[in-house]
């Protein structure tokens, strides 16, 4: 969201308080937040509130600004208009074309998406009107969020509760966020694999699949059609195909299977290079003494997706190192001939397995390279992302030069 602009509307509902989260998240998230309150959204919340926390002071007015024409200045210097929450009123008025404040007369003013997250009682939801209105909104493209079901103001329970303020944020990432891997296909392998001693042991690894996971959610959120092979199915993102895999071999199965219809195959897996020759029918014994355990190689599932590398097709490795990184992801690089590869420091602080923060660097086969400071998984998986978009484009014009 970087430097996005967002108008932030704030209409006159006990659900108003939540927008103030709304407003930290996306300022947190480096959206610059302008925010517009109606006259019954000041009756619920101070404007001060979010001034403090918001890019630049809450407008209220049509009127009282030194610029004469804030609507227009807002509604066209914004990237997209969000209104959380939306009153039954204001869908009303956006639907009928009214402007008659300074917030519909900014939603009439510009060209930018816009958002609307309903919240109000249950019965005034469900009515014929406001979801003819709803309807019709939509048609014109705008974006909703619909309200959730639980306890609204009163006591009562029902529909109508505005969108929890980390969905809402989701879908402004969503709808701000380049549709540049449409029409892709992308396969993602992430976790550790673990490979059975005895039906209760396993040789595993530290990785949590989060940068996985996080690579896979944002392919699909720019437009991949996504497989996501992983070790730890229960965390998987929405919008992405899972397949669930727990050993090297399976991996190496799904991953032989799927990778010769895919457009982008990224190996963030921390796959095993070694598993046990034999695995013992019933569990080891103390008793029987300490196990000699054989080990045999597993297949280099990269190395060989690499050697077989369909033309057009880009292929992303990592690598977890603890010393001499440069050097050993520039020897991965070449050895098992991918793209791209993501070298991650493993052993430095907050980056790595199970952290929430990586900080990697990104080499290219040409040699060249680029760092990523340490940020969130989300952030490094669409930096990565961002070089196999470049990388694409590059070759697509070298192939038709
Ligand atoms: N990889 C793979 N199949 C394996 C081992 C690794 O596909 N059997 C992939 C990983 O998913 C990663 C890359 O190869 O994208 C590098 O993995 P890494 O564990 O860093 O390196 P290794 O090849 O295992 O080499 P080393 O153990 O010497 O560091």
């Amino acid at each position: 969201m970087d430097g996005s602009r967002i108008v932030l509307g704030v209409t006159g509902g006990i659900a108003a308080y939540k927008a103030v989260e709304v407003c930290r998240r996306l300022v947190d998230a480096g959206a610059h937040v302008a925010p517009v309150m109606t006259e019954g959204a000041s009756r619920f919340i101070g404007e001060t509130t979010l001034s403090a926390l918001a890019s630049e002071p809450v407008q209220t007015s049509l009127w009282d600004e030194a610029s004469p024409i804030p609507h227009t200045r807002l509604g066209q210097g914004a990237d997209l208009v969000v209104v959380a929450p939306a009153t039954a009123r204001l869908l009303a008025d956006y639907a009928a074309g009214r402007s008659h404040d300074l917030l519909t007369a900014t939603l009439l003013a510009t060209r930018a998406p816009v958002l609307v997250c309903p919240a109000m009682h249950t019965e005034m939801w469900e009515h014929p009107a406001v979801q003819v209105n709803l309807a019709t909104l939509r048609a014109r493209g705008v974006h909703v969020v619909e309200p959730e079901a639980g306890r609204l103001a009163g006591g009562d329970v029902g529909h109508g509760r505005l969108a929890d303020p980390a969905a809402i944020v989701a879908a402004v990432a969503a709808i701000l966020t380049p549709a540049d891997l449409a029409g892709l296909s992308v396969v993602v392998t992430a976790g550790g694999t673990r490979e059975p001693i005895d039906p209760v042991r396993f040789i595993g690894n530290r990785s949590s699949g989060k940068q996985g996971h996080a690579l896979a959610a944002a392919a699909a959120r720019r437009g991949a059609a996504v497989t996501l092979v992983t070790t730890v199915p229960g965390t998987a993102p929405a919008g992405v195909a899972v397949r669930a895999v727990d050993t090297a071999d399976e991996m190496h199965a799904a991953v032989a299977e799927l990778a010769p219809a895919a457009d982008v195959v990224v190996m963030a897996a921390a796959v095993a290079d070694f598993k046990p020759v034999a695995v013992a029918g019933d569990k080891l014994k103390k008793a029987d003494g300490v196990p000699e355990i054989r080990l045999e190689p597993t297949v280099d599932i990269l190395a060989e997706l690499g050697a077989g590398k369909a033309p057009g097709q880009t292929l992303v490795g990592f690598a977890a190192e603890t010393a001499d990184v440069a050097a050993n992801a520039q020897k991965k690089l070449v050895a098992k001939r991918v793209d791209l590869l993501v070298a991650n420091d493993v052993s430095a602080p907050e980056a790595g397995f199970e952290h929430d923060t990586n900080a990697v660097v990104i080499y290219r086969a040409d040699g060249s390279f680029l760092e990523v400071p340490l940020a969130s998984k989300g952030e490094v998986a669409d930096a990565v992302l961002d070089s196999v978009v470049a990388h694409r484009l590059q070759s697509s014009g070298s192939s038709k030069s």
